[in-house]
């Protein structure tokens, strides 16, 4: 027989089909998300599941699905999945690493000039019909290449990221938990400094760290006041890195320049002070979000999830520790 699989987001058709080689699936091409007990109820009978960044699964949901012996997220980040709790169970967990470096570092460009440049702020005067013609002190913006980036958190989408600031001769500076080799280092053009050094000098910072209740509020008002009047904090990573009240004030009072945001806290609740705000572009957590690179999340999370629930072990299993799914 084969496994029984939940797929609780709507996916691509060669995804499905893939899994449908193994498993037995149960898809949600509707795209209307599950309610926690619709999800509890659908996943009661189920091998295996397979989720996105909108599904919590905790605990209490765990609790009521005796069977489930793997959860394969379509993420790099899984902040929504109790780890402990999944491992706890013997569940195995996923995630998909590599395949949205490039396209996540791209998005964080993207606001970084964006936001640098004014983008949003100009395009919707030129819709309005404002423009009235050439002015030579009209919307000045302020220059990335040669500025300083710092960038807060060195794995692959912050060496992704680096590594696209050599053509624009910035000097990067980076913190990180753990300082990358020498050898990276030098590749990247990057220097290690602490926190502070970082907030003090950058002329962009850009957060690539993961959420988890050690970087809950990483960048805070206190953060704020340590950093450059002139500064532009670009958030790509998740909301809850930044307290979002504390960056709005910063915003509203002149405290940085502006802000580049992929994440919101209570995403897709954001807080509507940010609507108010010329000084920050705004972008519906898209950072992964070309056609190539949702594909290959999309498949990498089915192979993963195939191969767990096949008796391998997974190519991106997150809890190493877990016992084999049988
Ligand atoms: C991730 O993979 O964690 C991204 O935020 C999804 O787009």
């Amino acid at each position: 027989m084969k496994p029984k699989v939940l797929v609780t987001r709507e996916v691509f058709d060669d995804t499905l089909e893939f899994l449908a080689q193994s498993c037995e699936v149960d898809a949600n091409q509707a795209d209307l998300a599950y309610t926690p007990d619709a999800l509890a109820a659908k996943l009661g009978a189920c091998d295996g599941l397979m989720c996105a960044l909108t599904d919590r699964v905790d605990a209490a949901l765990i609790a009521r699905c005796p069977q489930l012996k793997a959860v394969a997220n379509i993420a790099v980040g899984y902040n929504n999945l109790d780890v402990p709790a999944c491992s706890a169970r013997g569940i195995m967990v996923t995630n998909t690493p590599g395949v949205l470096d490039d396209s996540t570092a791209d998005l964080a460009w993207t606001l970084m000039l964006a936001t640098a440049r004014r983008v949003t702020e100009v395009e919707s005067y030129i819709r309005k019909g404002e423009w009235t013609g050439w002015k030579l002190k009209q919307w000045l913006g302020i220059d990335v290449h040669h500025a300083t980036l710092g960038i807060v958190g060195m794995g692959r989408i912050g060496q992704a990221i680096a590594k696209r600031a050599m053509g624009f001769d910035m000097k990067v500076i980076y913190h990180n938990r753990k300082r990358v080799s020498p050898e990276l280092e030098a590749r990247l053009n990057a220097r290690h400094v602490t926190m502070d050094e970082l907030l003090a000098q950058s002329d962009f910072i850009i957060l690539q760290v993961p959420y988890s209740p050690e970087t809950h509020h990483l960048i805070g008002e206190a953060q704020f006041k340590k950093m450059k009047s002139t500064a532009i904090l670009i958030n790509s990573t998740r909301g809850g890195v930044v307290d979002d009240a504390a960056l709005i004030a910063a915003l509203k009072n002149g405290t940085i320049r502006a802000a580049g945001l992929d994440v919101f806290e209570n995403e897709p609740r954001l807080n509507p002070a940010f609507l108010e705000l010329r000084n920050v572009v705004l972008v519906p957590h898209i950072g992964s979000s070309t056609e190539a690179t949702r594909r290959a999340m999309a498949m990498t999370a089915a192979q993963n999830l195939v191969a767990a629930l096949t008796g391998k072990t997974p190519p991106n299993l997150v809890n190493r520790d877990v016992r084999a799914a049988k």
